[in-house]
């Protein structure tokens, strides 16, 4: 036992890049080149004054900018996919994530320069193609690490691995920064919506998005355990602002799925009805706030600093069974909890557009989660 720790000790150390066997010599030079590039940050600001009137001349520099800015991105996190400790670089799911990102990126650098409107629509044709391809990343990585944590389980050591959960916390980010960037120009081709400008909304009403979030946490809920908590709302519902309507609804449906748990859990067996769920939306002159609390016992100290990392789930998880049975993750039905990965994503999220997630815990009461939106929206993009 001991030696098979110490050899996934030593195998701590970053696996030797593997990507020359299955891809042409010249790719892999290009690919570590744009890796060691300087990616170029974008903010909400930007990308609102850029989208408020997509003529054509806008698209095209759009899709010059995105033709430039893509792959070294993408480069960068292939790179990285290439030398995880543990070993986790080579395993299998690992190594699909990266051979999306190796795909893409050689049809971007495929991809002639972009100079008029028929251009700018074939490009925009591949965008959504490398869109859809990517849909998958977090739950097939996340399958990937729950190998590698079982392996290290059962061999009896390192149950906490602080640089995967770093380099995770990176990768995540950059991948919601491409798909805004991608997300954002494909929209700029669809018929507006009203208020819209691509994927943000001018006139988000945080209200409304947590309205919605609640009833899809309640009935995933009521699915699980035929009964849900009540939620009740507070706030002004005239009021808006910009933001992405499905970030928040992401962040906010994790939130009320975790309380709705939690409170679930606690009043089991209880006689008395179980105490609602309360979600109050806040806005100040900097930021809007949005906190959701439940009376669902709280976490222990011993538990806080780990449910910011990612698998920490008390609950079972669905990424054991879904590997075993050979799937990748990407068929299967919305749960309740169980991947670990609600809280850190959406701190991700909240963290994009200069915002933050905090959770406040009273062990034995319940829990308090604060949820700070960047009103804003002009500071840079973080780029890991
Ligand atoms: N409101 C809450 N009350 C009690 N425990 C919570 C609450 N929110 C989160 N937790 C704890 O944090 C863990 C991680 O949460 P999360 O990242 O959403 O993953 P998951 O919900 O899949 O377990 C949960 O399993 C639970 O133990
Ligand atoms: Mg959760």
């Amino acid at each position: 036992m001991a030696s098979r720790v110490a050899s996934l000790v030593r195998s701590a150390k970053p696996t030797v890049a593997r990507l020359a066997d299955s891809v042409p010599r010249a790719v892999v030079d290009d690919i570590f080149g744009c890796a060691l590039k300087k990616q170029t940050g974008v903010s909400l600001k930007y990308m609102l004054d850029f989208g408020a009137n997509p003529i054509e001349r806008q698209l095209i520099l759009s899709a010059q900018f995105l033709h430039n800015e893509l792959p070294v991105r993408l480069a960068h996190r292939v790179a990285e996919l290439e030398n995880l400790p543990y070993g986790l670089s080579a395993k299998a799911p690992v190594l699909k994530v990266r051979d999306w990102y190796v795909d893409s990126f050689k049809e971007l650098r495929r991809f002639p320069a972009v100079k008029d409107t028929a251009d700018e629509l074939h490009f925009t044709d591949l965008l959504k193609h490398i869109y859809h391809r990517h849909r998958n990343v977090v739950p097939v990585m996340a399958i990937g690490v729950a190998e590698l944590k079982r392996e290290l389980k059962a061999a009896g050591g390192l149950s906490e691995f602080p640089e995967i959960h770093q380099f995770l916390d990176g990768f995540y980010l950059s991948r919601i920064g491409i798909r805004i960037l991608i997300g954002q120009h494909i929209a700029l081709h669809e018929p507006q919506k009203e208020n819209h400008i691509g994927m943000i909304c001018t006139k988000c009403s945080p209200l409304q998005v947590a309205q919605d979030a609640i009833f899809d946490a309640r009935s995933i809920c009521q699915r699980e355990y035929a009964s849900a908590p009540e939620v009740t709302v507070y706030g002004d519902p005239n009021f808006t602002f910009a933001y992405v309507p499905s970030h928040l609804h992401h962040m906010t449906f994790e939130l009320v799925k975790n309380s709705l748990r939690a409170v679930n859990d606690r009043y089991e067996d209880a006689e008395d009805e179980p105490p609602p769920v309360r979600v109050v939306v806040a806005e100040g002159a900097e930021d809007v706030c949005i906190k959701v609390s439940d009376e669902g016992g709280g976490i222990p100290r011993s538990g806080l600093s780990r449910i910011w990392t990612y698998l920490y789930s008390t609950a079972h998880s669905p990424l054991e069974e879904m590997a075993r049975d050979g799937g990748d993750g990407s068929d299967g039905p919305a749960v309740l909890a169980g991947y670990g990965y609600g809280l850190p994503i959406s701190r991700l999220y909240a963290r994009y557009f200069g915002g933050d997630l905090q959770i406040l815990s009273m062990d034995g009461y319940g829990t308090d989660a604060y949820l700070h939106l960047n009103r804003l929206g002009n500071v840079q993009e973080p780029l890991p």
